[in-house]
Formats: structure tokens, sequence, C-alpha cells
């Protein structure tokens, strides 16, 4: 089948060759700027589409934040298929653009905001809601009968470990054993607007942890361990709550699980029908360390290099898009462009100026390239954003923020 997105494993320019064009692309454009690398971005759908082995990849938008490069992403082909959404509101914003097939991936009680999904749903887009306790379910009920329609939800279904000293995984749904998923489906009988047509399993203490960071062998050598000791847990967990529902009759449309760090291994898991991940696609310096895969940096954004206060220090305008998360160095955008520049400890990325040091050839007027440490999440800084093919700017799509959309 002809692809609308070509998109090969072509080995693509060296790295430094292409920041070096991306940047020389920028040339007369206000600053500071998002970018895309359109090379980067369609050889890393190939590549994660080849991961997954086959099963198709629902796109984590919180990972993306650009209407364009969803349906990009979407356009590709079978590999990738369904949009897994980070806010209820959201979900009717990308359903009011014409997207279909969306999985909310995270519940809410609000009942201002399911009145406004429930209407969505009542004039017949396709979203489902996620659900893990009794009252997601009474929330969702109560919008459903005053809307006067039913409702889809999936089950999150609990990935995380306790081990001695250490939780290993996020902290979500309490839905950690096959007893208490038949509890909640037990109950769902109670909910007679809403029918559980899904479930999400999301392991990511696999598929977020990097595990071949430079300078952390020791660490790199215990999350490994307990990566490989947490797989087939994860895979047999999830195989006995899919099984437990299908035998009470569940008529489950999906399983999702796993994201970009975990494409291969949740891939093998015979009970999952499709994935869930985004960051891939755009490659942010977070996943640069997985030891499985290498994937191309593909988003960017470009400082002006305003000032100097003397030899060897030059300063940028913007740059502080410091990642969420638990805090630390390696949450903060990184230069890389031109190559040996580096953020300075004690300043950081900063609110509005941000000293780099390493060079003594920058000068005021240049760009500098940088990355950011997650995806996505720094595009809610910037209304819009470049898209470059061969380093030449093809295109300028809106951001989020620029379509207006701001969820949390
Ligand atoms: C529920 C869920 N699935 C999948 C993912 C994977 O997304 P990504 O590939 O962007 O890491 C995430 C990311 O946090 C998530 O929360």
């Amino acid at each position: 089948m002809k692809r609308a997105v070509e998109a090969t494993l072509q080995p693509l320019l060296p790295q430094a060759q292409r920041y070096a064009k991306l940047a020389a692309g920028l040339q007369g454009m206000a600053l500071p700027c998002a970018l895309v690398d359109l090379d980067a971005f369609d050889s890393n759908l190939a590549a994660m589409a080849q991961r997954a082995a086959g099963k198709p990849i629902r796109l984590a938008s919180k990972s993306l934040r650009v209407p364009a490069l969803i349906r990009r992403a979407l356009a590709y082909g079978p590999a990738y298929s369904g949009i897994l959404c980070y806010s209820v509101a959201e979900a009717v914003a990308l359903a009011e653009q014409g997207m279909d097939d969306i999985l909310v991936a995270y519940p809410t009680c609000q009942p201002a905001v399911l009145d406004v999904f429930t209407s969505a749903v009542a004039t017949g887009r396709h979203i489902v809601a996620m659900v893990d306790c009794e009252q997601h379910l009474l929330a969702l009920q109560a919008a459903a009968d005053c809307a006067g329609t039913s409702l889809e939800v999936a089950f999150d279904l609990d990935m995380s470990f306790d081990l001695p000293g250490l939780h290993f995984g996020v902290y979500r749904s309490p839905l950690n054993t096959p007893g208490k998923v038949m509890a909640l489906y037990t109950k769902l009988k109670d909910y007679p607007s809403l029918q559980l047509v899904g479930v999400m399993g999301y392991e990511a203490q696999i598929a977020g942890v990097g595990d071949a960071v430079p300078g952390k062998w020791v660490e790199n050598q215990v999350v490994r361990w307990l990566k490989a000791w947490a797989t087939p847990r994860v895979a047999a967990r999830r195989q006995e709550m899919v099984a437990a529902l299908r035998q009470a009759g569940a008529l489950l449309r999906f399983v999702n699980g796993g994201g970009t760090g975990s494409l291969v291994s949740t891939a093998a898991d015979t009970s999952v029908t499709e994935l869930g991940a985004g960051s891939g696609l755009y490659t942010p310096t977070l996943f640069d360390y997985y030891q499985d895969f290498q994937h191309e940096p593909a988003a960017f954004f470009a400082l002006e290099a305003c000032r100097s206060a003397g030899t060897g220090s030059i300063t940028c305008q913007g740059g502080g898009y410091v990642a969420s998360g638990a805090a630390g160095k390696h949450k903060l955008p990184q230069p890389v462009w031109p190559a040996g520049l580096s953020l300075l400890g004690q300043e950081g990325a900063g609110e509005v100026q941000t000293p780099l040091f390493g060079r003594t050839d920058v000068t005021v007027g240049d760009t500098v390239l940088f990355r950011p440490a997650k995806a996505g999440e720094y595009l809610d800084r910037f209304n819009s954003v470049l898209l470059l093919r061969d380093g030449q700017i093809v295109e300028q799509v809106p951001t989020y923020r620029g379509m207006g959309w701001q969820f949390f």
C-alpha cells in the first residue's frame, strides 16, 4: 500500500551537518522559534513502526501538541492509528478538528468538563474515557444522564511494582490485581450508561526510563536489571487481567500498553493489541539514552545570541523551557548548535536570558539551536512550529497554544 507520508529508514545526514543546515535555514526568522526537522520526524515514524512489529501505535498527543504533526503521523499508514489524549477538553478539541478514535489516558470527575465531553459524544464523536475507581464511574454516569447519552470507558491497569524500598513504576491507578479489576468490572453493571470497551496498562518504569545514560554506569546496570525483572511480570499481570475481563464477558476492543521506550517488549505481549507512544517522533534528549534503540532528534527551538558578557560567554534571549517531573539538570534543554556550547551550572536555562559557554567564535546576532529534554511540553511556549525539509522551511503550523488551546 502506498503511504501518504513517505518515510524510510534511509540514513540521514550526520547530526552536525543537519543542525548546521537547520540553523542556516532559519535565517531572517523571528527568534525564539520552535522547529521540527521533517527528515528526522519521518525517519522516526518509520523506525518506531518497525519497532512496533505490526501492532498499531496510538499517538500520545501530549508528546506532540501540534495538530498538523499528529495528522502527518496518522497519514503514515496503519502503523499509526488513533490518539491517546491527555485531557477530555483536548479530546473534544481534536474531535472538532475531525480527528477520530480518541482515548483519553487520564481520568477526571469534573462535571463542567464531563458536560463538554458528553455533548461531543452525543453528537457522534468517538472518545473513550479512562476510569480506575467508582468515583470516576459515578461522575461519568451523572454526565451521561444529563446528556441522555451512553459513554464508552476504559480501565487503567496499574503496571507498577512495590519492591522493598522502591515503588518501581508510577502512582496512577489502584487496579493492580485481577481481583481489583474484576471488582470494578462488577460495579460497572450498576452504571447502565457506561460500557467497557478497552483497557490501558502503561509500564512507565520500562517505557520512560533511560538505561544507557552517559556517566551512570552503575545506575544503568540497576535500571536494566529492574527492567528485565519487570518486563515479563508486566506482561503476565496485563495478560491475567485481560483474560479475567474477557472470561467475564467484557468485549475489549483494545488493550493499550507501552510507550516509546518499550515498543519492542510491549508489542511482544500477546494480550496487547496496540501501543501508545509519541515522544520518539520528536526524540527529545531524555530519549537519547536507551540501550535498545536510537531515534533521531527532530524537535528543536532556536534562540538569538543577543549579548556577550565577555570572551567565552554568549547569552541568548529566552530558553527556560524546562521539562516537568522530578527536577534535575537532565530536565534542562541542551544547546546543540553551534557544537560545543553548554549551559552554566549556576544559571541553567533562564526565563529570559540563557548564558552559554564553550566557544569564543559565537557572536551577537548568531542563532543557537537547542533540543528540549521532553517532547511536546516545550511547545506550549510557542504559537507555531516551523517545519523544515533538508534544512529549508516548508511550512509553519500552529501548536496547541497557537490554536488557543491550553489544557493544563
Ligand atoms: C498512558 C501513557 N501511555 C503512553 C505514554 C508514552 O508516551 P511517549 O511515547 O511519549 O513516552 C505515556 C507517557 O507518559 C503515557 O502516560
